[in-house]
């Protein structure tokens, strides 16, 4: 018998909620998982085919197998077949689908031995951080933080709904960014006021979002602990951000650790769309984009 679990692309940090805030879009990958009665077999069409590996080495089967050794169950075989439609190493939560799909469809073929937060813990543990992982498996915008306690690592993590009729319009460059080196970039210290300018605005981004108040989300969305570190990585950035506002939308950041842009709006997506692809042209970058809404 076949599972088949659609996971959705998910945009981390929103602004100033590093490593903390995430929201899935509609966007999906699909993964498919069937039991055989010996071998392995992957398969992966759509993107990133071409350089996803088909041997054990592949993060979906070493979280499929790591969900299986949890549950105690062992088939002799699998086939795996990953449909993928969510641009690899762009800020799309490409690599936490692809976990979360995997660990879905692992515990599903069992009839689910595990719970939700067992499933949340070990893709964290793979990720790294869970604000990609969580809204990829709850949809919505989801809000998680890592517990370290003796001996287990508990993710803590509540979602709020997307606020109504938000659209979230991404300008996704022709070039990969990877996260660790976006990673590398960043600062191991921050200065005092600029961890307080986060601490107020994630926190006013959270009073926006759940009252549905887009002028008090217009103010909060910025962020000083990854995003001004992160621009030189990405040509145009502040440019893109600026040129999306002025064609209308209320915000816009960097999607994850980049390289693509995401700007929030409730109209007028089409003209924000080209604004973003015309100011990534002026700095050479060519883009694609897309308008997306959240995923409930
Ligand atoms: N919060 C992570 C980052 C998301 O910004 O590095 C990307 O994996």
């Amino acid at each position: 018998e076949r599972v088949r679990i659609q996971v959705p692309a998910t945009t981390a940090n929103l602004g100033p909620g590093f490593d903390t805030l995430g929201m899935a879009l509609e966007l999906f990958n699909i993964v498919e998982l069937q039991a055989m009665p010996s071998g392995v077999q992957i398969e992966v069409e759509g993107e990133g085919a071409a350089s996803i590996p088909r041997s054990e080495s592949n993060i979906v089967l070493r979280v499929i197998r790591k969900v299986w050794q949890k549950a105690g169950v062992t088939p002799a075989g699998l086939h795996l077949r990953l449909i993928n439609h969510i641009p690899v190493a762009r800020g799309l939560g490409s690599s936490a689908a692809a976990l979360v799909g995997g660990a879905v469809a692992a515990n599903e073929m069992y009839g689910n031995p595990l719970t939700d937060q067992e499933i949340l813990e070990i893709v964290t543990e793979f990720e790294g951080h869970p604000d990609n992982v969580a809204p990829a498996l709850f949809g919505g915008i989801v809000v998680s933080a890592m517990v370290h306690g003796e001996g287990n690592n508990e993710v803590i993590s509540r979602k709020i709904p997307p606020p109504y009729g938000m659209r979230a319009v991404v300008a996704i460059p022709n070039f990969h960014l990877s996260t660790k080196q976006a990673r590398s970039v960043l600062p191991t210290a921050v200065p005092y006021k600029d961890a307080v300018f986060n601490v107020s605005r994630i926190s006013m981004l959270i009073m926006a979002l759940v009252h549905n108040d887009w002028e008090l989300l217009a103010k909060v969305m910025d962020d000083r602990l990854h995003q001004p570190y992160r621009q030189e990585l990405i040509p145009g950035m502040q440019d893109v951000f600026a040129s999306a506002q002025q064609a209308g939308a209320f915000a816009a950041v960097l999607s994850g650790a980049g390289p693509t842009l995401i700007a929030f709006a409730r109209e007028n997506t089409e003209d924000i769309a080209a604004a973003m692809q015309a100011a990534f042209g002026r700095h050479g970058v060519q883009c694609q984009t897309m308008d997306l809404k959240p995923c409930p």
